[in-house]
């Protein structure tokens, strides 16, 4: 989909719909939406008088302009009571928008910027949110299927602005939008991949094929290198699997220096059967989905560099399958991770924080002076947190703040759990130092006091999104399937990272 931004009146452009809306209770529409009433001789308010346009929250109504104006169609989209409305509300209408007229026919949408209207909101952020929101919105993944003879494809969006003053300002801000959402639907692209099509080998191969084309840097670490490196931790997991492990590492240099300012660590389990600690056959397809942190970080890289900040990232991807084979690790087995630390795999379907364990000591390795890893961490967390709203866990109060923050400004939801030492004791190794279960009670906490035992002194965050990262339905910006959790988030914290 091509976004632009278009100087002039809605009411005079050429698209399959050209949309506007209505605030709840207005009855004499005004900016782009009475421009437009008035070229159709006040169709909309009449409607409104009627009561069939009330301005309600997801409420869609089209009208035919029968030659009035050169559109065919306008839709008036309501958005619900002016004082509900916010930035979020912009980002979601426009996805469901999108959704919502995407059918035979309509190939071209022009729709004036709303929320830029309303006093309290950033003009040009409503512009990036209508671009971020529409991209995100037309997303679907039909890969397997045969071609639907009804399919229909959103080619083009024009955002207008009437005032051209704000036009160079929105460009900039759309761009951003898009930016945002193509990043996050590369990444649903991966997570959404069955397991026997995106192997650990298939994901390296194509994470570095977008770093290739984005100008970035990129590396992928054989087995033969890690072994080398001691990342018996990792090894541990990989082991079961005839699949050969590779961590992906690709990197962002927005100025000369050494070191990192971030370091982004996804857990890239292509797919997790549990390992000898097998897990149940329902609903074990779902699993397919724990490379979503690898995706979420690779993802991220992409928007960093279409955005270019002055920051310097490395996204770090440790990827595996975790698979029973005839030479997987057995509970009880002691491995030693790449810093040292002797590890007692109690249970080997908790083998996140093990691929993680090595991850963050090699992010250190690298110069990083701040770690966020993400990851479908913990079933623990959806008991915790539910499906709208993922965990973060710090060992650092600032980083933490400042990733809460981007986390709200991208619209996702995230509440931050407590560290308290007192849980460590629950992961206090009998045989070895460290064990990697934590048993049930506060099984996501147990989970990162287990990563942040590598991390040292490196402020540190951990997002779990396991509750998060795969919904059965579309909403607002959330894709049905991998839903694109955590990528913008991470985008803006590499975006307002301090660089030190
Ligand atoms: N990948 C799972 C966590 C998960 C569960 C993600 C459900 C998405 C949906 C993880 O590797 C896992 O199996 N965790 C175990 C840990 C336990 C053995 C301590 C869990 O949550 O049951
Ligand atoms: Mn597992
Ligand atoms: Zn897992």
């Amino acid at each position: 989909m091509q976004v632009r931004v278009e100087a002039g009146d809605i009411a005079q452009l050429e698209a399959d719909i050209i949309v506007v809306n209505l605030f709840e209770g207005v009855t004499q529409p005004g900016g782009g939406t009475g421009a437009v009433d008035q070229a159709l001789d006040g169709a909309i308010s009449e409607l409104i008088g009627l009561g069939d346009i009330r301005g309600k929250r997801g409420e869609l109504t089209t009208i035919h302009t029968r030659g009035k104006i050169s559109s065919p169609r306008v839709l008036v989209a309501g958005l619900g009571k002016a004082e509900d409305f916010d930035i979020d509300a912009v980002r979601d209408l426009s996805a469901n928008i999108v959704r919502h007229v995407r059918k035979p026919g309509i190939s071209t949408i022009a729709t004036i910027a709303h929320g830029a209207g309303i006093g309290g909101l950033d003009a040009a952020g409503c512009a990036q949110a209508v671009a971020e929101g529409a991209v995100l919105g037309n997303y679907r993944f039909d890969l397997y299927k045969k071609a639907d003879p009804d399919r229909s494809e959103i080619e083009s969006l024009a955002i207008v602005e009437h005032d051209a003053g704000r036009a160079a300002a929105f460009e900039r801000a759309a761009a951003k939008g898009v930016a945002m959402g193509e990043a996050t639907n590369f990444t649903r692209d991966l997570a959404n991949e069955p397991a026997n099509h995106l192997n650990p080998t298939d994901l390296a191969r194509r994470a570095t094929d977008m770093a290739e084309s984005a100008g970035l840097e990129h590396f992928v670490m054989e087995q033969a290198e890690m072994e080398a490196k001691g990342m018996g931790s990792l090894l541990s997991v990989a082991q079961g699997s005839v699949q050969p492990p590779k961590l992906i590492r690709i990197a962002y240099h927005g100025r000369e220096g050494e070191g990192y300012d971030i370091a982004l660590v996804g857990k890239g389990i292509t797919f997790d059967t549990g390992g000898i600690s097998i897990k149940p056959a329902a609903g074990m397809d779902a699993m397919k989905g724990d490379m979503t942190g690898a995706a979420s970080v690779v993802g991220a890289m992409k928007a960093i560099a279409d955005l270019k900040p002055s920051s310097r990232v490395v996204a770090i991807a440790p990827c595996t399958e975790n698979m029973p084979g005839g030479a997987a690790t057995k509970p009880g087995d002691v491995v030693t991770a790449m810093n040292g630390t002797t590890i007692e795999v109690l249970n080997t379907d908790a083998e996140g924080r093990l691929v993680l364990a090595d991850a963050v000591c090699y992010a250190r390795e690298l110069g990083a002076r701040r770690i966020v890893d993400v990851a479908t961490l913990t079933g623990a967390i959806s008991m915790a947190l539910g499906d709208c709203c993922y965990g973060i866990f710090a060992n650092n109060d600032e980083l933490a703040g400042q990733v809460a923050d981007a986390a709200a400004t991208a619209g996702e939801k995230a509440w931050r759990l407590p560290m308290f030492k007192e849980y460590g004791d629950q992961i206090k190794g009998s045989v070895a130092e460290i064990k990697n279960t934590g048993g049930r009670n506060a099984g996501s906490i147990t989970a990162a006091k287990f990563i942040e035992a590598f991390v040292d002194d490196v402020p540190w965050v951990h997002l779990d999104i396991a509750g998060v990262d795969l919904m059965d339905k579309y909403n607002g910006w959330v894709a049905k399937g991998a839903s694109g959790y955590s990528v913008r988030a991470l985008v803006n914290l590499a975006l307002d990272i301090p660089q030190d």
